[in-house]
C-alpha cells in the first residue's frame, strides 16, 4: 500500500509542447513527485476532441512522453500513463455526466473558447471535456492537482462534480485543491504578448526549437513596450512582454541590469531580445540534450507508458468496482 497521497495531471498530445506548458505545468511536476504517489496522463482521449492527423497520433504522444521525461519526470517515482489504455476513465467519465446539471457545462469558459476557434467542429465531446477531466482526476482519488491559470475553472467544476456524486451517493470523492504556480509562469503569454501561449496559435517557443529558431521567433515576433519607438526612448519593463520572459530565464542581477538599461534608454530591444534568447537557449539545452537522448531509445519510452499504463489500470479497476457497487450498477456480479 502506498500512503501517499495521490494528484493527478495531464497533457494534451495535441501538438509539440511549448515553454508555457513547461513553466506553468510540467516544471511544478517534478518537485512533486517527491511528495506524492503522482499520476501524470497523457489525455489522447481529450486531444480526439479536436480535428487530428490519425497518422500522426502515435508520434505526439511518444513526443509528449519523451518532452515528460525530457523535463525530469522520473518513472521510478511518478506514473506516466496513456488515457486511452485504461478504458475506466470514459466509464467513469459517463457515470458522472450523470450528475453534472447541463448548465454548470454551458458556463465553462474553455468550452466557449473552444468553440468560437473551432466553430465548424463544436462536437459533444468538447462539451464534456471537463467532465473527462473530472474523471481523469477523481478515478485516482486525486487530492490535488498541479496546472497552470487557465485550467482553473476545470478544477472548480471538478470539485463540484465530486460533491454532486458524494451526496446522490455518499462520501466517496476527494474534492481536489488545485496547485496553480503565484507567479505570471502560471500563465505565459505568447510571443505577442496578448494572448496566453497556445499550441492553436502561431505564438509559441517550443521546447525543441533550436538557438536560430528562438532567435528569429523572439526578435521577430516578440512584441515589447508599444510606446517604444526608438532605442532613444526610454522604455517601460513593467508592461514589455519580453520583460516578463526575462523574469522565466534570465537571473535576478541580469533582470535588474536589463530593467535600469531600458528605463536610461541605454539598450535597445534588441540588446535586451539578445540576451533573453542566450538564456532561453541555456534554459532549453539540458532539456533537449535529454530529448536527444530518448530519441534514440524509443523503446525505453514505450516501455514506460506500458508500465505506468499498467500500474494506473490496476487502481482504475479498484476505484471502478467501488463506483459500481456504490451506485448500484452490479447486476451481473
Ligand atoms: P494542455 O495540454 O492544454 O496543457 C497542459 C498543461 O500546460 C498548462 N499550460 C500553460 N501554463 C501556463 N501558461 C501557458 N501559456 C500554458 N499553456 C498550457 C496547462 O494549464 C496544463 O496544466 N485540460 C488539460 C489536460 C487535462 C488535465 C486532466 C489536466 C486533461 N485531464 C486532468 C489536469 C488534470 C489541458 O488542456 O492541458
Amino acid at each position: 500500500m502506498n500512503a501517499k497521497p495521490m494528484i493527478f495531471s495531464g497533457i494534451q498530445p495535441s501538438g509539440k509542447l511549448h515553454i508555457g506548458n513547461y513553466l506553468g505545468a510540467i516544471k511544478q511536476f517534478v518537485p512533486l513527485q517527491d511528495t506524492y504517489d503522482a499520476i501524470f496522463g497523457i489525455v489522447d482521449l481529450h486531444a480526439m476532441t479536436q480535428l487530428y492527423d490519425k497518422e500522426e497520433m502515435s508520434e505526439r504522444i511518444i513526443n509528449a512522453a519523451v518532452n515528460y521525461l525530457a523535463c525530469g519526470l522520473d518513472p521510478d517515482k511518478a506514473t506516466l500513463m496513456l488515457q486511452s489504455g485504461v478504458s475506466e476513465h470514459a466509464e467513469l467519465a459517463w457515470i458522472l455526466s450523470t450528475v453534472t446539471p447541463l448548465p454548470w457545462i454551458q458556463r465553462v469558459p474553455t468550452f466557449k473558447e473552444k468553440a468560437k476557434n473551432q466553430p465548424d467542429n463544436v462536437n459533444m465531446g468538447l462539451f464534456n471535456y471537463p467532465v473527462l477531466m473530472a474523471a481523469d482526476i477523481l478515478l485516482y482519488k486525486s487530492v490535488a492537482v498541479p496546472v497552470g491559470e487557465d485550467q482553473r475553472p476545470h478544477l472548480e467544476l471538478t470539485r463540484e462534480i465530486a460533491r454532486a456524486f458524494n451526496q446522490r451517493f455518499g462520501s466517496f470523492f476527494p474534492e481536489p485543491e488545485e496547485i496553480i504556480k503565484g507567479g505570471k509562469d502560471a500563465r505565459v503569454m505568447g510571443l505577442d504578448g496578448k494572448r496566453r501561449m497556445s499550441k492553436s496559435l502561431d505564438n509559441c517557443i517550443y521546447l525543441d526549437d533550436d538557438a536560430e529558431t528562438i532567435y528569429e521567433k523572439v526578435t521577430r515576433q516578440g512584441v515589447t513596450d508599444p510606446a517604444r519607438v526608438r532605442k532613444s526612448d526610454p522604455g517601460n519593463p513593467d508592461i514589455c512582454n519580453m520583460f516578463t520572459w526575462h523574469t522565466f530565464f534570465s537571473d535576478e542581477r541580469t533582470q535588474k541590469e536589463c530593467a535600469q538599461q531600458c528605463r536610461d534608454a541605454e539598450f535597445g530591444c534588441m540588446d535586451c531580445k539578445a540576451v533573453l534568447v542566450r538564456n532561453i537557449v541555456q534554459t532549453l539545452e539540458p532539456i533537449q540534450e535529454r530529448q536527444k537522448e530518448l530519441l534514440e531509445d524509443l523503446d525505453k519510452v514505450r516501455d514506460i507508458i506500458s508500465e505506468g499504463t499498467e500500474r494506473a489500470r490496476k487502481i482504475a479497476r479498484e476505484a471502478m468496482k467501488e463506483v459500481r457497487e456504490i451506485t448500484g450498477m452490479t447486476y451481473l456480479d
